[in-house]
């Protein structure tokens, strides 16, 4: 694969999905005008916007157009970014920079930043809703992925990583829970991110099961290589803190296994990641190269 070429591929992706949350986003001059600028500065901040591409990846592998699930392509940037708020409140992870800027309770302190959290996961299911007035999408099918994606962001999806997280900082778990707080806390989003867009796109249930399982073993891989990033990366690429993990004491997979047994993990992943997609021939090339990029990646 030229990495070059499909960094470009990412950028040209990344590009048409903000000119969209800029439309679908409440302007920032709307009154109250501080909690608008404030989502404005959560969501338009560098991030690479890879849920959303995921949503439309999934409709376009259904063999429909992606667009049919722009809308709740965006919603999902929207929830992922109301994550990174919270996630960097001096109540859990306490970071500073996020996308290579002050985070939002450092701009507008904490009690904006966490209305800021509120607002956005709440605007993401509007945008959820609306996807039902797209024509070729059924009303069935919206009401599905809402409960899919309302399912792994909660308690026992993305917050229930989360609180295993915290609770794991200064204790020392074991394998199998570490890669269920992983699987919940970053997995459970990519899993029902990739699943909505088949799932608007009226995927087969066999696609739909190979997809999941990409979806999986990708966030597992995706959360191994952020933990290495916390140690390895350059923060001016990354955009947030290096050392983060080991300040807060967290419990991740270079902590338990050291850095080479987390790549070599990391590198499996991606290998069972890659091979859920056998069924599939050249339009699921942009999930392959994703996967391998992954491992590479710098932030
Ligand atoms: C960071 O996610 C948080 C994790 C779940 C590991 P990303 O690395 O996708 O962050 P952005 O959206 O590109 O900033
Ligand atoms: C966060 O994991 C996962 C979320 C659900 C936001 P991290 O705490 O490792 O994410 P970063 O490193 O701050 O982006
Ligand atoms: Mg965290
Ligand atoms: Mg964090
Ligand atoms: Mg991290």
């Amino acid at each position: 694969m030229d990495m070059n070429l499909f960094k470009q591929e990412l950028q040209q992706r990344k590009d048409y999905i903000d000119k969209h949350l800029l439309e679908y986003l409440t302007g920032a001059d709307t009154h109250p005008t501080v909690i608008h600028q404030a989502m404005h500065y959560a969501v338009f901040n560098g991030g690479k916007r890879l849920r959303p591409m995921l949503v439309l990846e999934g409709a376009a592998i259904a063999g429909k157009k992606p667009e049919i699930a722009m809308l709740t392509a965006c919603g999902m940037e929207l929830i992922h970014c109301y994550s990174l708020v919270h996630d960097d409140l001096p109540a859990m992870d306490d970071d500073d920079f996020r996308r290579g800027k002050p985070t939002c309770h450092r701009v507008f302190g904490e009690a904006n930043a966490i209305l800021t959290g509120d607002a956005l996961l709440t605007a993401a299911f509007e945008l959820f809703a609306a996807n039902a007035q797209v024509p070729g999408v059924g009303p069935e099918q919206v009401i599905k992925v809402i409960g899919e994606i309302a399912a792994a962001a909660g308690s026992q999806g993305m917050i229930g990583g989360q609180v295993m997280d915290l609770a794991a900082e200064n204790e020392a778990i074991d394998l199998p829970t570490l890669q269920t707080l992983h699987s919940l806390k970053t997995g459970a989003l990519f899993t029902a991110a990739l699943r909505a867009g088949a799932l608007l796109g009226d995927m087969d249930e066999e696609g739909l099961q190979a997809l999941t399982s990409y979806a999986r073993y990708f966030g597992l891989a995706f959360q191994i290589t952020d933990d290495l990033l916390d140690i390895n990366g350059d923060q001016k690429v990354l955009g947030k803190p290096v050392g983060s993990d080991a300040r807060n004491h967290k419990s991740t997979y270079p902590s338990l296994l050291g850095v080479k047994q987390a790549e070599l993990m990391a590198c499996q992943s991606i290998e069972r990641c890659v091979a859920s997609l056998e069924r599939f021939g050249s339009e699921a090339e942009f999930l392959r190269q994703l996967a391998y990029f992954t491992l590479e990646r710098q932030s």
